[in-house]
């Protein structure tokens, strides 16, 4: 949905590492009717954009300050703050630590108004499926969006991940129960400790990126949406044939990782799942760093 709305004009003051004022002195937003928060996730108050434009909240924040166009963000799930880093320097080691920092891999970003990468294959607990290249490949390739809150997969390319899933599930000795919509396919997840990440309770899906030694893990926390206490679903939906992107990474499998969105280099770096290290992006306390009123 769209609509027209007036474009307001203010001053921000934001919280700076570096102990320096930062200021945004025309900051430009609007005031949206509220009709255009349906469909968010409960408790969405209004909308940043993260793209390549000039009106996204890093792009103003970086061309007020002069910097290079460089932001890091860490979402949280449904309690608790995320992050958004807006600078040139690297200050991850001062907010995450130097072990998560270090655990950055590089993949190249394909930015339009968008953000995309170019998944080569996929694989499931180490298996390559066998899909369609340039399906893979078209219109961009694999769109990484956090208003879809589940990836979403071209219906040929879903079936086929599907069917592999359900194997490596089988082999895992999980049980299939029916489906709990909007998802396709649903375990029990009855003896499976819901306070761990899941990690080697269910199939690992890794995307194969620009060679076959750079992956982007999907661990449970992100792969196994919990619907109650005896079921878990695959959190991956059919996005329909000819959907406009093959694959659309949705907000679930964005949360607690860090994303570094460089678009002067064009690349993304992107850490392995915070749970790894038992830590996830609302951990991350900024309270300490100085803040400054106007
Ligand atoms: C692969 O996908 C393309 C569309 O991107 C389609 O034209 C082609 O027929 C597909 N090939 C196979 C073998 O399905
Ligand atoms: C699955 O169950 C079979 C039979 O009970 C057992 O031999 C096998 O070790 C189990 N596999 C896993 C991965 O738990």
């Amino acid at each position: 949905m769209a609509t027209r709305g007036e474009l307001v004009e203010d001053i921000v003051a934001l919280g700076s590492i570096a102990g320096s004022k930062a200021t945004v002195d025309q900051f430009v937003f609007s005031c949206a009717p509220t009709f255009l928060l349906n469909g968010l996730a409960s408790g969405a108050e209004g909308m940043i954009g993260l793209g390549r434009t000039p009106i996204a909240l890093p792009s103003q924040i970086s061309t007020s300050l002069g910097t290079q166009h460089k932001f890091t963000i860490c979402l949280s799930s449904s309690d608790g703050n995320g992050i958004i880093i807006v600078s040139d320097q690297a200050p991850q080691d001062s907010v995450f630590g130097s072990e998560i920092s270090r655990s950055v891999t590089y993949t190249p970003l394909f930015s339009l108004h968008e953000h995309f990468i170019g998944v080569k294959s996929i694989k499931i607990n180490g298996k390559r499926l066998s899909l369609n290249a340039s399906l893979l490949s078209s219109n961009g390739g694999t769109k990484l969006s956090t208003i879809v809150p589940y990836t979403t997969m071209e219906s040929t390319i879903y079936a086929t991940f599907i069917k592999a899933y359900i194997q490596a599930a089988a082999s895992m000795n999980m049980t299939r129960v029916a489906s709990v919509a909007p998802f396709g396919l649903c375990f029990s997840s009855k003896g499976i400790d819901s306070s761990k990440h899941l990690r080697s309770k269910v199939p690992a899906i890794d995307l194969v990126l620009q060679s076959e030694m750079v992956k982007w893990r999907i661990l449970g926390r992100n792969s196994m949406v919990r619907v109650n206490d005896e079921v878990m679903c695959l959190g991956f939906l059919d996005g329909g044939l000819s959907p406009m992107t093959s694959i659309v990474l949705g907000g679930y499998q964005l949360e607690d990782i860090v994303l570094q969105f460089d678009l002067g280099t064009s690349m993304l770096g992107f850490s392995p799942s915070l749970l790894v290290w038992e830590t996830s992006c609302t951990d991350f306390k900024l309270d300490s760093w100085p803040k400054y009123s106007l």
